[in-house]
């Protein structure tokens, strides 16, 4: 089959499934499929698929028509411009999270800590951002801190940064001038809303704590102060309607200027806060 015969027939069949953007999959997992890039694929539409293409093709359509999202399928995503291994035990990096990684790099650090880590996408864009800085990233998910490793070393950050296991601090020793978290924070009751990509595909314990969605601030704001050296920054994203109650949990954890930030789109996204202290962020005694 010509894959522009295999590209006509997915599309009706993902859009009969729901997929939003059907036509913008089916291109995806064509170039998949074939092994090259999206920006290759038009070039490549008068081709016949041999037959393993076929079948990769035709598992990839399947795939998407059961809602698997198409960066699990593909077990890419970028990010930050950089490419990550994504697979069922990691979140799909989101655009969203794109703001706390812009926040991060306003000012230098020499040390960060990533609370909850997942594919390490948000410490791993950073120190590449930052070379002579050194990070660790925790994930309560053994399962996801191999696929964090992998992604350090395919982007060759392996000797500066170093994946363990923790339930948030439990584990961590040492202080650092930058700690930063996306964590679950999507509420309970709001689980059944989510769209099935995210709700029967991601990760439980990647989207939410359960109950109200903010027990995982409620304990980084706990312990964030016995980890950031003085002056040293917190950044956390939030859901966009979070942002007054996680400011109010910093401000009661005695943490300083206290601000939140939004995305690309206008909507708040990050609270960013100091730890008192003499030092700046970048360590300076
Ligand atoms: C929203 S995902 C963020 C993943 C990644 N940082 C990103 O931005 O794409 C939250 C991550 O927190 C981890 N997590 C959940 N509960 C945790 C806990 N108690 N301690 C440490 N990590 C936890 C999950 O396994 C998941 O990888």
């Amino acid at each position: 089959m010509r894959a522009s015969d295999a590209l006509r027939l997915a599309i009706p069949r993902l859009e009969e499934a729901g997929v939003e953007d059907a036509a913008r999959d089916a291109r995806v997992l064509l170039a998949h499929a074939l092994d090259i890039g999206h920006d290759r694929l038009t070039l490549h539409l008068p081709d016949d698929m041999t037959a393993p293409q076929e079948q990769v093709y035709v598992g990839a359509v399947q795939a998407r028509i059961a809602r698997q999202p198409v960066a699990q399928i593909t077990g890419r995503r970028l990010f930050w411009g950089l490419s990550f291994r994504v697979t069922r035990d990691t979140l799909d990096p989101r655009p969203d999270t794109e703001a706390l990684v812009a926040e991060a790099l306003s000012k230098p650090f020499q040390k960060i800590l990533d609370l909850g880590t997942g594919t390490g996408c948000i410490v791993l864009s950073c120190l590449k951002c930052m070379p002579a800085a050194r990070g660790v990233g925790i994930d309560i998910s053994q399962a996801a801190l191999v696929v964090a490793a992998g992604n350090s070393s395919d982007l060759g950050l392996e000797a500066r940064v170093r994946f363990q296991l923790s339930d948030w601090f439990a584990a961590v020793s040492g202080t650092f001038d930058l700690i930063v978290a996306n964590p679950p924070y999507v509420a309970a009751e709001e689980m059944p809303g989510l769209a099935p990509e995210v709700r029967d595909w991601e990760p439980h314990q990647a989207l939410t704590p359960g109950g109200d969605g903010l027990d995982a601030y409620r304990v980084i704001a706990r312990g964030a102060g016995a980890r950031l050296m003085p002056g040293g920054r917190l950044l956390v994203e939030i859901g966009s309607t979070q942002g007054v109650a996680v400011a109010g949990l910093f401000a009661a954890a005695g943490l300083d200027d206290i601000r939140i930030l939004p995305d690309m789109d206008g909507r708040d996204r990050v609270v960013a806060a100091v730890k008192p202290g003499l030092a700046d962020s970048c360590g300076s005694a």
